[in-house]
């Protein structure tokens, strides 16, 4: 059974090493805040047997506070672990927040996922007597862990009671645990959830994110499924659930500290929307080279390609739109049938799929569950999977058959900026690479899409340079009740991303529609005052969409609504329609979301802004998503 829930991903990370493991602890959930939480939690070993823990609801600074009250100096080993949870099995409360302990208080133990087999795990406990401290999922595995160390064939020996205990969990778990008996030892196990190794000087460190320890090294183990490590100041071992010795794999980090940072702005999304111009260069980097597109960690061959007969791109929000953009460009250049669907509905409608079926899974973080299921889906129904992916070694990309990733950075705001403008340039990666192989199109056609993808970073560059009159437009409308935003064509799902970026950010109502459907519905919505975006397409690109959509905005107009319009510099016929004419560089039609999209970026934010939200952390949002 898988329950059904949105959960965020709590931060986890474990040290053993030679600096006081609370600095360090601390440092690193600092670092994972951005995943969101609503406890946090830390447990060290001294040394001298003793296990110190401490918990607090809220933000890290109620526990900083608790820690002061207490008194830091308790906590004064070179080993220990800490947790910001994301509550799923019982409330945010003091005793719900992680690390859990078992009745000895000798084993402590910090969890994400869901041990869906808890409630019989926990009868079972009950029955023998164990008497629960909280409501949560976690707290079995501490007793568990516990018994299994006391008793039996796993008596005394920590690693092989952590591997025992993972082999009853049902669900998807990372779990680190510590024992009071070894202080300088940490074992941490993972199933379908996130845990990487970081390799230091007489230190390591595990955690749900490189993020927890790229301060202190950028070399790094990615461990596999069901695999377990065990960490010292020494060294690491990696072994699977039965004990055996088992491979994973390491790889340095290719972004630093400064990269995780707010360098300098007020939001991480400020930040990241200011990068896109570079993130959109480095995704495009090296896959033209010898007058062919290259896609270089694929592993679906060329043979293969050309068998394609028909294309899906499966994923979730922007990621989503990202593949609805895609649509119009991969049908355009292959003359494929592209279906694009949203990850959560794909495989509960039986789709047609069969091993001439390219299902393209789109996901920044790598980790979405309904993604990451349509992808298990796909490879069921022998269709093969090319993942396009930001997060290297992430759960999506190392099911699929092949991964072509967006290398855009580490993408900590919440709502997707360039990870989204990446995702579509890749995704057109991916167009080109079927066009060629396929040939439907010449070598030259390709070469020439290439370039004028090429020129995108440039013209990404120049609608940041003139973002100051969005900001004021944002602050002046910032107390609508709702905004709607229109577009045709490939401006359709630029429209869905501007609402869906208001959604997240400036919890306003917000819809996209493709401007056609207006007469079909939505123009009752039009209310005097009533701001309406509309996504213009090029007058010169798409001249009959163009003249149907000024006329849809007149119609709006007519009807009281304040148009704000995103046309192409330039565009005068436009301009006596348009309350508010925010303008964009004339670029190629399949690329203009490319450049149409950042305005409504920055309007978001700067609404969200203006209404006094933290733009980074949406309430009720996770930056991954890793329960259906
Ligand atoms: O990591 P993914 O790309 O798979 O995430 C998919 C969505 O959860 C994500 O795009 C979400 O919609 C963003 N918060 C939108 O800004």
């Amino acid at each position: 059974m898988s329950l059904v829930r949105l959960v965020r991903v709590c931060g986890i990370v474990g040290y053993v090493g030679h600096r006081p493991a609370l600095d360090v602890v601390l440092g690193g959930l600092r670092r994972m805040e951005y995943r969101g939480y609503d406890s946090a939690g830390v447990a060290v070993l001294d040394g001298a047997g003793a296990l110190t823990v401490e918990r607090k609801a809220g933000r890290l600074a109620n526990l900083e506070g608790r820690l002061d009250e207490v008194g830091r100096e308790r906590f004064g080993g070179t080993a220990g672990m800490g947790h910001t949870r994301w509550a799923t099995h019982g409330a945010p409360i003091d005793r719900n927040s992680h690390p859990h302990r078992d009745a000895s208080e000798r084993v402590a133990v910090v969890h994400n996922g869901i041990i869906e087999n808890f409630a019989a795990l926990r009868a079972e406990l009950e029955a023998d007597g164990v008497e629960m401290a909280s409501d949560t999922d976690t707290e079995t595995a501490a007793h568990l862990v516990a018994r299994a160390y006391t008793e039996g064939d796993t008596k005394g020996d920590l690693t092989a009671s952590v591997a025992a205990v993972c082999r009853r969990l049902e669900g998807a778990f990372t779990l680190v645990v510590t024992h009071a008996d070894h202080p300088d030892t940490i074992v941490a196990a993972r199933r379908s959830s996130p845990l990487v190794v970081g390799v230091g000087d007489g230190e390591h460190f595990v955690a749900s994110d490189v993020a927890a320890f790229i301060e202190h090294t950028r070399e790094a183990v990615e461990l596999g499924q069901d695999q377990l490590v065990v960490i010292t100041r020494e060294g690491y071992d990696v072994l699977d659930f039965h004990g055996d010795a088992a491979q994973a794999k390491p790889f340095t980090v290719d972004w630093d500290l400064s990269a995780a940072e707010k360098g300098g702005h007020e939001y991480f999304m400020l930040k990241e929307i200011e990068e896109q111009p570079e993130a959109l260069a480095n995704t495009l980097r090296g896959h033209f080279e010898s007058g062919r597109i290259i896609l270089d960690e694929q592993r679906i061959s060329d043979q293969d390609l050309r068998d394609v007969d028909k294309v899906f791109v499966v994923a979730c929000g922007s990621a989503y739109h990202s593949g609805l953009v895609a649509k119009y460009a991969i049908e355009h250049w292959t003359r494929l049938p592209v279906e694009v669907e949203l990850a959560s509905e794909f495989r509960y409608r039986d789709p047609v799929l069969d091993r001439d079926t390219l299902v393209v899974a789109v996901s920044q973080s790598g980790e979405t569950a309904d993604t990451l299921e349509a992808v298990r889906h796909a490879r069921e129904q022998k269709a093969r999977v090319l993942a396009v992916c930001n997060t290297n070694g992430a759960q999506i990309p190392r099911e699929s058959d092949a991964v072509l990733y967006t290398h855009a950075g580490p993408e900590i705001g919440v709502a997707s900026t360039k990870a989204f403008l990446a995702q579509i340039a890749a995704n057109y990666l991916v167009g080109l690479a079927l066009a060629q192989a396929r040939g439907t199109k010449y070598p030259d056609e390709v070469a020439r899409e290439f370039a004028e993808l090429e020129a995108m970073p440039a013209a990404v560059q120049k609608v940041l340079s003139t973002v100051e009159q969005v900001r004021d437009l944002g602050r002046r409308i910032a107390d609508s009740k709702a905004i709607l935003f229109l577009g045709r064509h490939v401006g359709f799902p630029v429209a869905l991303e501007g609402a869906l970026k208001l959604k997240e950010l400036a919890y306003m109502h917000a819809e996209g529609f493709a401007a056609g459907e207006l007469k079909h519905g939505p123009i009752a919505l039009i209310e005097d005052g009533l701001p309406v975006v509309v996504v213009m397409p090029s007058p010169k690109g798409r001249a009959v969409l163009h003249s149907k959509l000024v006329s849809n905005i007149s119609e709006i107009q007519a009807r009281g609504a304040r148009t704000i319009v995103i046309a192409e510099e330039g565009d005068e016929t436009v301009r006596p329609f348009a309350d508010e004419l925010i303008e964009v560089p004339a670029v190629p039609t399949l690329l203009q979301p490319l450049v149409s999209t950042v305005p409504l970026q920055v309007l978001a934010a700067e609404i969200a802004r203006a209404r006094g939200y933290d733009v980074d952390k949406p309430r009720n949002l996770a930056k991954s998503v890793t329960v259906e």
